[in-house]
């Protein structure tokens, strides 16, 4: 039998930080986002960010997509992820 990882299915549009499609609330860990064309300062204020930009700064990262899904990423030195 063969075994297959979960695969998850992360909301996004434009991929380029215009739509907010992919806004999530960083909820444990650190990224830094590489454009943001769409979210206002009260969402940054607290701590929304936008997906498709947000590159991870510490080693473990975990996103909420508003709607209770929680999503954990674990990243290595090399660059790697998973998710848990
Ligand atoms: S997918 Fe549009 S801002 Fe991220």
């Amino acid at each position: 039998m063969r075994h297959c990882a979960p695969v998850w299915i992360l909301p996004f549009a434009c991929k380029g930080g215009m739509c907010s499609t992919c806004r999530a609330k960083l909820v444990e860990g650190a990224a830094q986002m590489e454009v943001n064309y769409s979210l206002e300062p009260w969402e940054l204020e607290k701590g929304f960010i936008l997906t498709c930009q947000a590159r991870p700064t510490t080693d473990r990262v975990v996103v909420d997509y508003d709607h209770g899904l929680a999503v954990a990423a674990s990243f290595d030195t090399l660059g790697a992820s998973s998710q848990d």
